[in-house]
């Protein structure tokens, strides 16, 4: 038996012409992808492909996102919502779909649980937040919550982001 990367076919002239193509398409992805990921920044657009649809220009202190319900909340996802109505949805809008101007989506990829975990929700009420994703200046650190009321709102929120296909 032959070594078979032996027996492997040469490849053809043109394949370094192919890769050297396939790589600059790449890279323009990366490029546009950066781009966008920009863009959606400063424009309040959300970077990924995944999440729920943006809101148009919405008017100041109108939901940013649309988000999908889920059929039903779990019991401490249910508490949760409570707490969340009652602090954080002020900035952060009603089903977390984010106020213009006040405050941003959790319902949004970037907060998806690989790129901001649990824990930063606790350190979010506990200590604020600087602004750096968004323009809507700092988030001042909420009182008056425990830390198994943060928890409460931490499933909740993660239970709008399954339904949103943020996972
Ligand atoms: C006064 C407005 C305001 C309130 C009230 C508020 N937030 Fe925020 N929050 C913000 C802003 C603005 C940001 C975005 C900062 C940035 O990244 O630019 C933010 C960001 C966050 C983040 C992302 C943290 C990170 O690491 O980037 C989490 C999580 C969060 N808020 C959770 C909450 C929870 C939970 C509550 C309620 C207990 C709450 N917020 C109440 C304004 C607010």
């Amino acid at each position: 038996m032959t070594d078979p990367r032996q027996a492997a076919p040469r490849r053809p002239k043109e394949w370094k012409d192919k890769t050297m193509n396939k790589m600059i398409v790449a890279a323009l992805a990366v490029a546009v992808i950066g781009g966008a990921g920009y863009f959606a920044m400063v424009q309040n657009e959300p970077p990924g492909a995944t999440g729920p649809r943006t809101v148009e220009s919405p008017p100041e202190g109108a939901s940013m996102v649309k988000v999908a319900l889920p059929e039903e909340l779990s019991g401490q996802a249910q508490m949760g919502k409570r707490a969340f109505d009652a602090v954080c949805a002020a900035c952060h809008g009603e089903n977390a779909a984010g106020r213009n101007g006040m405050g941003p989506p959790l319902v949004h990829k970037i907060y998806e649980p690989s790129h901001h975990a649990d824990a930063a929700f606790l350190l979010a009420v506990r200590n604020g937040v600087r602004a750096h994703h968004w323009r809507f200046g700092s988030m001042p650190p909420q009182d008056g919550l425990t830390g198994a009321e943060v928890k409460s709102i931490t499933h909740y929120v993660r239970e709008l982001q399954r339904a949103n296909g943020i996972e």
